[in-house]
């Protein structure tokens, strides 16, 4: 059973492309929830000029996972905060998952929320193709659905937008959604045994978001 009356802990399940960041910037608006991305994150070690932040590098521009390990430690540096917190990107699989319930459960705050964000693997590829990102904050823009007020540039910063580089490579993107399904469709079974999985269709529209806040909405209530 999901109680929420002490804050909302809660985490973004979906392929590549499903828009797990693009929802997690609105419940960041409207529930005042702190998004953790784990890809973002990923992303910012990358860059640094050392061996973990160069195996990490070359990891993510061939779309495979990082090791259980790496992840562990980073998560639970970045789970500092007590409640209010909605993890992007992480579990992202059964062993990730077992290791996070036994964190939280261990400091009394277990997750409350698991959302599914269930996409046709046409529509992932579609939306990956047209997505900008500006690299410092890891805000999202679609060209075709989201576009930035000008062409190839920040709203707030007015820094330069990038293709990632793993999106640039369909078969790097096929590898990405390829991981998924082996590593992720397992978690579903999971968190759908603990009752604390809800399933949105999230398809290319605004509906997504619709559905996700009358879920919130009756978790919050309880
Ligand atoms: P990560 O950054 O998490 O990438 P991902 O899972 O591939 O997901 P994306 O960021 O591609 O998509 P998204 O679902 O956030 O979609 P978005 O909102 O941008 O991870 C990157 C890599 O890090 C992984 O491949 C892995 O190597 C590694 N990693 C991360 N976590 C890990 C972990 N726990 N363990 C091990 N390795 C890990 O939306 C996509 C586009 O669609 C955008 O352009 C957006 O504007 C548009 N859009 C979104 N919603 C809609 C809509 N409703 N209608 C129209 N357009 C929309």
């Amino acid at each position: 059973t999901i109680k929420a009356k002490d804050g909302l802990r809660m985490t973004i399940i979906g392929a590549p492309g499903s828009g797990k960041g693009t929802q997690s910037e609105k419940l960041k608006r409207d529930y005042n929830v702190t998004p953790i991305s784990t890809g973002q994150i990923l992303r910012e070690v990358s860059e640094e000029d050392s061996p973990l932040g160069k195996s990490i590098k070359s990891k993510l521009a061939a779309g495979e996972l990082i090791s259980d390990d790496i992840m562990l430690n980073i998560i639970e540096n970045a789970l500092n905060v007590k409640s209010n917190w909605l993890l992007d990107g992480y579990p992202r699989n059964p062993e990730q998952a077992k290791h996070l319930d036994k964190f939280l459960k261990e400091r009394g705050i277990p997750l409350n929320l698991v959302l599914y964000l269930d996409v046709p693997e046409k529509v992932l590829a579609e939306r990956v193709q047209d997505r900008w990102v500006h690299p410092g904050s890891g805000r999202v823009y679609n060209s075709l659905f989201s576009p930035p007020k000008v062409k190839g540039v920040d709203d707030i910063t007015g820094e330069p937008l990038v293709r990632r580089s793993d999106d640039k490579d369909e078969e790097v993107f096929k590898n990405r959604i390829q991981t998924f399904k082996q590593n992720t469709f397992p978690l579903l079974k999971y968190y759908n045994d603990m009752g604390i999985l809800y399933t949105i269709d999230s398809p290319n529209s605004d509906d997504g978001y619709v559905k996700i806040k009358h879920v919130l909405e009756e978790v919050i209530k309880k």
